[in-house]
This record gives C-alpha cells, structure tokens and sequence, in this order.
C-alpha cells in the first residue's frame, strides 16, 4: 500500500475514533489525549496506542472495545491491534486541568444556570420516590435532555441497585476518579452518583449525625463532575429530616415533587414534605401519585391502597398564597415495575408499554412541559 493510502487510512481511523466517546467523562477519546497514535501497517492493519486516564478504569474494556470496533469499521482496515497503556501522571493532570478549563466543579450558584434541579420527596418511606426518580430519569432521558441523578437517601440508598450499578455482590460501582475529579457512573444514559458509591460496606446501616449529612450532600453537589446538565434530579429519604433541611439550604431554588399514594391518610403526611421545601423556597412543582390501581387481567381495577390521596394532597398544597399545586399523574402498581426495579432496570426502559411506565412517561413529559420559561424565573444554579 502507498505511503498517501495509509496516510488516508490513519486520517480516516481517527476520524472513527473521535466518535467515540469516553463513557463518562462523555466526549470524544481524541480529545482526552487517550489516543496517543494510529499507525498503519501497508497491508491496512492498524494499531491503536490507546492510554487510559488511570489504572483498573471500570470503563477500560469498553473503550477498548468502541476504539477497536471504530477502526475496523473503517474500509481499508484489515485488522486492529490496540495497545493499551496508562497516561502518566503528568499527562493526566493536564487533561484534568483542561477538564476543568478554568470552571469549578460541581454545582455552582450563578445566575445564569440552565440546570433544572428537581428534588423527589415524600412524607413516609416506601412510596415509590426513589422509583419514580429514576424512571422519570430514564423518561426525560429518552427525551433527549442531559440528566443526572444524585441519591441522596443517606440511609437507605437505593438507587444504585434501581439503575443496575451494582457488581455481582451487589455492592454499588465506584465512580472513577480522575486525581481530584469524580466521574458519575452512567447507567440508562443518566449520570448517577450515590452515598452507596463511597461506603465500605453496604449492609451496615450508615448512622450519621445533621452535620456530616449536611456535608455529605454538598459535597456530591460541589465535588462530581456531571458535565452540562439539563435536568439533576435528587432522591430524597423519606420524611422531613435533616437532608430535607440540607437540600433545601444547599438548593433553595429547587423544583419539589411530591410523591404520596393514593390512600386518603397519606395526604396529611405528605403535605408536610411539601410545606417543608416550602419553607426553605423550593417550589412546590406536582403531587405524583404512586401506587394507584391496579389493572386485573378482567380490565377491572383494584385500587389496593384507596384512591384520591395524590389529588388531596395537591389540593392541600395549594391552599394559600401560593401557584397552585399539580396532580402531575397517578402511576399504577405494577408487576413488570417491580421485577425490573428488583432487577436493576427502570421500567420506562424495559417495559414501555407497561401502563406503570407510560404513565411515568406522561409525568416525564408534563415536568419538562414546565420549564423554566414558563415559571420565568432562573434557577440561580449550574452544574459543571
Ligand atoms: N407502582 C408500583 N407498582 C409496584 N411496585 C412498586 C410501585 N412503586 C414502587 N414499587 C415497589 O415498592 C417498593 C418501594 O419503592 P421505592 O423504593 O421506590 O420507595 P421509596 O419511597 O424510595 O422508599 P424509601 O422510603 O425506602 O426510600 C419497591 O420494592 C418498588 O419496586
Ligand atoms: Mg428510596
């Protein structure tokens, strides 16, 4: 082979590769410095020098596969060799500086921000919150926006498990860190970071006092590194304690749905969530009502938990001097909605035509509907 011909195949491969993207820093590997040579061989067999930001990066065999997969895609290319290596660290914290590019990381308080933070919260446990965050993750997702999920149920983490980050022990993955920046994992093409990503063990209970919380959750706002957001959603822990307290001081601008079932009774509970975020001034976006009927196979409907808590508690939440409070939807229970999520993988997913799911998409839908243009006000808040 000519020496223009290879020299059009080397441009060509790389060309191939500046498609692929590093799975969690998202952007291209040419631009990551990862890519550190294409040679060409005169038969069209090429080789790859492939050096990956540090040692045992969960992401290594992936790119490995995606640069390799890129190349022999391209015509001309008989065979592909990729030779994997690590940068050196000089190397490294010149990426990382450029990463950075002059912008601190985290969620920064400015002005201009166009990150819609949205915290998921509830009166008592076990309604269905960390669910529908991440399902309306995945649902706005598949809608094209940027999404990032932050678990910030301290106590009973659960979203790792909800979105398939586990290993085979069930222990959470751990982020990449590259020197001081924390690269959320991603999962569903959202952009997760948990408590359960840091702990040692999952199994213990994690008992921590206000204070530690309190900087535990602004840390995973300030110290994870998700890129340009459309949408961060929070998982909340149930109830109205101190990381209720903490968000609402950390994000006083927050949008806050309000998760409750349609029992009568939980319409008092949960309205005290929404009364909560209120008081810290956070806004009130909906009621979503979970938990709701569920279709037999005779098309009748069970309503197993009641029904009309969802539009109760929305109606309790707009009395007063405030925008009246929305019921953005009721989701039914589901069998398909809990195989998956006992299985790792939101049902919007996996099953979208479950009714559980199309109704989480509509939810999806309608919050993206509410933007910020139409409140017309900003957020005051960016995530880098
Ligand atoms: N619509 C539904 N149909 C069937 N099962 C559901 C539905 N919503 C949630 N579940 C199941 O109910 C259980 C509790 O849901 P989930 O963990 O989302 O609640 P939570 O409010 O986040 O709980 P916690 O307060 O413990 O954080 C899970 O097993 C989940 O799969
Ligand atoms: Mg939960």
């Amino acid at each position: 082979m000519a020496d223009a011909r290879q020299r059009e195949l080397g441009t060509a491969v790389l060309s191939a590769l500046s498609r692929v993207l590093d799975p969690e820093i998202r952007q291209p590997v040419t631009e990551l410095d990862m890519i550190r040579g294409v040679d060409v061989q005169p038969g069209g067999a090429v080789r790859v020098d492939l050096q990956l930001t540090i040692v045992g990066c969960p992401a290594a065999d992936r790119i490995e596969r995606d640069v390799r997969a890129a190349a022999a895609a391209v015509p001309g290319v008989t065979a592909v060799d990729v030779d994997v290596s690590v940068m050196d660290p000089a190397v490294r914290q010149a990426l990382v500086s450029r990463l950075r590019a002059g912008r601190p990381q985290g969620v920064q308080f400015t002005p201009e921000s166009l990150t819609r933070v949205i915290a998921v919260t509830s009166g008592k446990g076990g309604v269905g919150k960390s669910t529908v965050t991440v399902n309306l993750a995945v649902a706005l997702a598949q809608s094209g926006l940027r999404v990032g999920i932050v678990d910030a149920d301290v106590h009973g983490f659960s979203v790792p498990g909800l979105m398939g980050l586990v290993d085979a022990a069930g222990h959470a993955v751990r982020p990449t860190r590259v020197d001081s920046l924390i690269l959320p994992p991603v999962a569903f093409e959202v952009k997760v970071v948990s408590i359960g990503m840091f702990v040692e063990d999952t199994s213990t209970a994690v008992s921590w006092r206000g204070p530690m919380l309190h900087r535990t959750v602004s840390q995973f706002l300030s110290d994870v590194s998700f890129g340009d957001l459309d949408v961060l959603l929070l998982d909340l822990p149930p109830g109205t304690g101190d990381v209720a307290i903490s968000v609402g001081q950390l994000l006083p601008h927050a949008e806050v749905i309000v998760v409750t079932t349609p029992q009568a009774a939980a319409a008092d509970i949960a309205e005290r969530s929404g009364v909560l975020a209120r008081q810290t001034g956070q806004r009130v976006i909906g009621v979503v009502e979970n938990m709701a009927g569920l279709p037999l196979p005779d098309g009748s409907i069970l309503d197993v938990f009641g029904s009309g808590g969802g539009a109760e508690t929305a109606r309790r939440l707009s009395v007063g001097d405030v925008p009246p409070v929305a019921l953005l939807g009721s989701v039914p229970l589901s069998v398909a909605l809990r195989a998956d999520a006992d299985a790792g993988a939101p049902v919007v997913a996996t099953h979208p035509d479950d009714a559980a799911a199309a109704a989480l998409r509509a939810i999806a839908d309608r919050v993206r509907g509410m933007g910020r243009g139409l409140s017309g006000r900003k957020l005051g808040l960016t995530v880098h």
